[in-house]
């Protein structure tokens, strides 16, 4: 693995790989075996959009790996005053030897990667959230003991969270039916990419999506950028919330994950995420095992 831009450039057997590796990571974290597999490296995290967990999971993750993060603000820094990602990928790759971006386009960090010399990580597009998911799906399998044969269910906004859930959990081996009002469905890259799996489904229907769902997963309707956009998406997404008569429709042991921040009482509703509150921050949690997997894979 040399970056990681999108889950659409890993095969199902390197998603497994890094699951693995993710796994065995944990292991010795919460045994407190040393695991200094990147002493001395050094990561570089761009910021263009907020964040709490991507912020502190890859800072920690890479103190634990023996090595440490240098953090630039797009906001404060020369890239937030327009100079351009082919310069800024040339001088950061003679300083850092991994890069991670959290930005609008897609373009940007795949221009990171084509123009600099070291690996790049993504952590959240417009697009695409890969490192989220590679937790998800870790959760998934440390819950449920498995990933594929299984039902993974996404309700809401063709975003990218559920960009990354229908190509992650489809290249796993998952059944995966996604419901999203017209209008707000994924991209027709994801669509193209889902077309030639018989077990994807995307409908405009909630309760069908959710029917017999091994896991539910829900995310905000106005994701970062979209802000004025706000009171249009609340009146579009109106029967899209995760509430216990969706989850009626899933099976009994069915299990609910989220990637945080949550808007309860709009995309979920708080009786279902404090009922699943177990499962949605060991969600959170894995985010730091996942991407320690994804920084010793790609900066080893
Ligand atoms: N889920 C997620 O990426 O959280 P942050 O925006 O806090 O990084
Ligand atoms: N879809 C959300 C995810 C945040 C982690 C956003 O892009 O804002």
């Amino acid at each position: 693995m040399k970056h990681l831009l999108k889950l659409l450039d890993m095969t199902g057997e390197e998603i497994i790989e890094v699951l693995n590796l993710a796994d065995q990571l944990k292991y010795e974290t919460k045994h407190g075996i040393e695991h200094h597999h990147l002493k001395g490296k050094c990561l570089g995290m761009i910021f263009a959009k907020s964040s709490t967990r991507t912020r502190v999971s890859f800072e920690v993750g890479i103190n634990q790996l023996g090595g440490y993060a240098v953090v630039l603000n797009s906001q404060g820094s020369q890239i937030g005053r327009g100079e351009p990602v082919q310069d800024t990928a040339r001088v950061l790759s003679r300083y850092v030897d991994g890069i991670m971006i959290r930005t609008f386009e897609q373009a940007e960090v795949e221009a990171l990667a084509a123009h600099g010399s070291v690996p790049v990580i993504n952590g959240l597009t417009d697009f695409c959230h890969p490192c989220q998911v590679l937790a998800d799906l870790m959760t998934v399998r440390e819950f449920k003991g498995a990933l594929e044969g299984l039902k993974l269910c996404f309700i809401g906004d063709g975003n990218n969270m559920m960009n990354s859930l229908i190509v992650g959990g489809l290249k796993v081996g998952m059944s995966v039916s996604v419901a999203c009002p017209e209008g707000y469905r994924p991209p027709q890259e994801i669509l193209d990419f889902a077309k030639d799996y018989d077990c994807f489904q995307l409908t405009d229907s909630p309760m069908e999506a959710a029917k017999d769902a091994d896991v539910v997963i829900t995310d905000v309707w106005t994701s970062m950028g979209q802000e004025e956009e706000r009171a249009k998406r609340e009146a579009a997404f109106t029967g899209y919330c995760v509430d216990s008569a969706l989850m009626a429709q899933a099976k009994p042991d069915a299990m609910v994950q989220h990637c945080l921040p949550a808007h309860r009482g709009e995309e979920i509703s708080e009786e279902v995420f404090e009922a699943n509150a177990h499962y949605i921050f060991e969600e959170a949690e894995n985010r730091l095992h996942a991407q320690k997997a994804v920084m010793v894979k790609v900066m080893g």
